[in-house]
């Protein structure tokens, strides 16, 4: 049985009294359950200070991208053994406005998959079409591509660590949410896909978590099917009360 995952990607949002506040709140709601696992991805320059506010409760830290070099001359850029040191557990990989604003490609995400999975850290990896690519009936080849590419050469383990976001790229901020049905299908076929290229065990293990405009409202619809695990939330992990209602969600 696969435990839901909530994650919030508070992107480049928030300062750090807020970040810290949203962080401290969602900490005292949580309290010591623990049946679903929780984690807030802050902006990297406030990892440090949530993970002080988050301390001792069942909120889990993830950052947003790292680089796949352990260290060097790499200006600007944040290693995994950087993300580890102030607690991260997690790492947000390819998410759609890296890929799309920034230019990440499917090899540069690998290099930092294996990076992560190599110094201890899981990383969240996103995938998703656009609307043109789903329009055109793409979706399927898009996504698949994407994760070949992206989780290339991962031995059977290093998979069972990894946590798969489906975010379909006009379903990201624009309020315009997948239909459950819509989310399923590909959660369904990404699984089949990790069953051919890995086995049962594999498929049946990894967590794929569905974002793109999740809200308390439409949560429990969406993480009620088979085969979403968890989601990937943006907007909506602004707010502790929203956040908490989609948590909710995943209990229900
Ligand atoms: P929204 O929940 O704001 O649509 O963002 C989704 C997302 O990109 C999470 O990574």
């Amino acid at each position: 049985m696969r435990k839901k995952f909530i994650a919030g990607n508070w992107k480049m949002n928030l300062n750090r009294s807020d970040a810290v506040a949203l962080a401290g709140g969602l900490a005292s709601q949580l309290g010591t359950s623990d049946d679903v696992d929780v984690a807030v991805c802050p902006p990297s320059v406030y990892l440090d200070a949530v993970r002080e506010a988050i301390s001792g409760s069942q909120v889990a830290l993830g950052a947003q991208n790292m680089y796949h070099e352990a260290s060097g001359a790499f200006t600007g850029e944040i290693s995994a053994g950087m993300l580890l040191d102030v607690g991260c557990k997690y790492v947000i990989l390819g998410h759609s406005e890296r890929r799309h604003i920034l230019g990440e490609t499917d090899a540069a995400i690998n290099l930092k998959v294996v990076a992560a999975l190599a110094a201890g850290l899981l990383p969240i990896v996103c995938v998703g079409e656009t609307l043109e690519e789903r329009e055109g009936g793409r979706t399927q080849s898009v996504v698949k591509g994407q994760v070949e590419g992206s989780l290339a050469g991962l031995t059977a383990a290093q998979m069972q660590q990894t946590v798969i976001a489906y975010e379909p790229v006009w379903a990201i901020g624009t309020g315009k949410v997948a239909t459950p049905a819509q989310a399923e299908e590909v959660h369904a076929d990404l699984r089949s896909l990790l069953e051919t290229v890995y086995n049962s065990e594999v498929a049946a293990a990894v967590r794929i978590q569905y974002g793109g405009s999740v809200k308390p409202g439409n949560a429990a619809e969406l993480l009620g099917q088979p085969n979403i695990d968890g989601a990937l939330v943006g907007g909506a992990s602004l707010q502790v009360d929203d956040f908490m209602g989609i948590i909710a969600g995943a209990k229900s």
